[in-house]
């Protein structure tokens, strides 16, 4: 038997309708901020990550799917979205005369880490992206957005992390720092700390669980010490407005992201529901990038902030929440009592009436018994149940409501 491959996934059924469900309130939240919808490939140059993400990120360094195609070209599926936006702006050249945009994306991005809990080799993610403006009124609208989302999910387990890590010249000049104190500690710190190391990741350590590791990181220097005086200030003003809107946050001075592209203000909403998530789990992380679309063409220099999260941990952040919401129903339920041509033409012709009017309708065209067809109509959660039987030369159907029990005889017309 052929299976899936590991890291990926199936929807259908219950977890269909919870996805599908996701998808309408992450739609409708995009719309309530005027995002416009970006859509692009699903693959691209390997060189496009490795210049934006950065080599020596883990999602370039180990994760990404890459091949090359019948022109020797390397090709690498999407790991993220952020990049691909970022090429397609500046191909299409959207932002050469400052406009400002807003975009969103739901779509599957690949990754091959080892699969667990809520997190796959191919998995999806909705993401935010937006260019023009730069100014703590807005990255905190921006943070808004992804707030939005887990209330509107009644998601409440969950923690606001934020940080400042600075320009690139910062964060330089904390690199060779960092590097030297963890150099002379290498020894004792985990076997996942001394690969980030000798991998030239050393901001990575910090995501170690390890016990000993993060006690040894306690006492690291911190990222927030090399920063400029004009980076700090903008912090605080960030943080006086999430106070003047009474949003908690922690300032996580070990926050620093994954991917190479930010800077300033990086935050994440992690979660803090064990059960359903597993212990610390990062639905949504995002920050600043105010340099990476001049990285890509040095003609122009637009700031943008962004976001994304991952749709099966915010499945399973919301699951409770979720089950409530995914009532399966459907309008019309019909099938005929005879097995007469005539008959099954009516509940062919009638049933596309009915769609085209909007409702939801099955047919059952088959001879199963008529207590058959009753039942299958409650298991499709069917609210009404359009008989056809002789009556149908009167021009007349019958009709019952499946909620209330009633059953009516009704004129055609009356129906439609
Ligand atoms: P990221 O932190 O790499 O950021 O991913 C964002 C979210 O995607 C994570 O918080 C997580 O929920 C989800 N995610 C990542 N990897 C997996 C996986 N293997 N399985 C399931 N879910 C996963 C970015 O991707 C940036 N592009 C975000 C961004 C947009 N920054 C600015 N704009």
């Amino acid at each position: 038997m052929i299976k899936k491959i590991k890291g990926t996934k199936d929807y259908y059924g219950n977890d269909s309708l919870k996805f599908q469900f996701l998808i309408k309130t992450l739609e409708k939240i995009s719309y309530e901020y005027d995002l416009e919808k970006f859509i692009t490939p699903t693959f691209e140059e390997t060189q496009l990550f490795s210049r934006t993400v950065g080599n020596e990120s883990d999602v370039v360094n180990k994760e990404m799917y890459t091949f090359f195609d019948r022109k020797n070209r390397s090709i690498s599926l999407k790991p993220e979205g952020t990049a691909s936006i970022v090429r397609s702006i500046i191909e299409n050249k959207l932002v050469y005369n400052n406009e400002k945009r807003n975009y969103y994306y739901i779509t599957q991005m690949f990754r091959y880490e080892r699969p667990q809990k809520g997190r796959q080799r191919e998995f999806y993610q909705f993401g935010v992206e937006r260019f023009g403006e730069d100014n703590s009124y807005f990255d905190v609208e921006t943070i808004l957005i992804a707030k939005r989302i887990l209330d509107k999910l009644s998601i409440s387990q969950y923690e606001l992390h934020i940080n400042t890590i600075g320009s690139f010249e910062d964060r330089n000049k904390y690199n060779k720092v960092l590097n030297k104190f963890i150099n002379k500690k290498i020894q004792i710190l985990s076997k996942y700390a001394q690969e980030k190391f000798h991998s030239g990741n050393v901001f990575r350590i910090f995501d170690s669980k390890d016990e000993q590791d993060l006690k040894i990181l306690k006492k690291a220097p911190l990222i927030y010490d090399f920063i400029s005086n004009e980076s700090k200030k903008r912090f605080v003003e960030l943080k006086k407005i999430l106070d003047k809107l009474q949003i908690k946050y922690y300032v996580n001075e070990r926050l620093v992201r994954g991917l190479d592209y930010y800077n300033d203000v990086v935050f994440e909403f992690i979660s803090t529901d064990e059960e359903n998530l597993g212990s610390k789990s990062t639905i949504i992380g995002g920050g600043r990038y105010n340099h990476l679309i001049n990285k890509l063409d040095n003609n122009i220099d637009v700031p943008a902030i962004g976001f994304a999260l991952g749709i099966e941990r915010l499945l399973l952040a919301s699951n409770e929440f979720l089950k409530l919401k995914i009532e399966k129903e459907l309008d019309y339920y019909i099938f005929v009592i005879y097995d007469e041509i005539e008959m099954k033409l009516k509940a062919l012709t009638i049933s596309e009436k009915l769609r085209e009017k909007g409702f939801s309708v099955k047919v059952n065209y088959t001879n199963e018994k008529i207590s058959k067809k009753y039942s299958l109509a409650e298991k499709e959660k069917a609210l009404n149940v359009i008989v056809i039987g002789k009556e149908i030369y009167d021009n007349e159907i019958t009709i019952k409501n499946l909620k209330n029990q009633k059953i009516e005889r009704k004129k055609m017309e009356e129906i439609l």
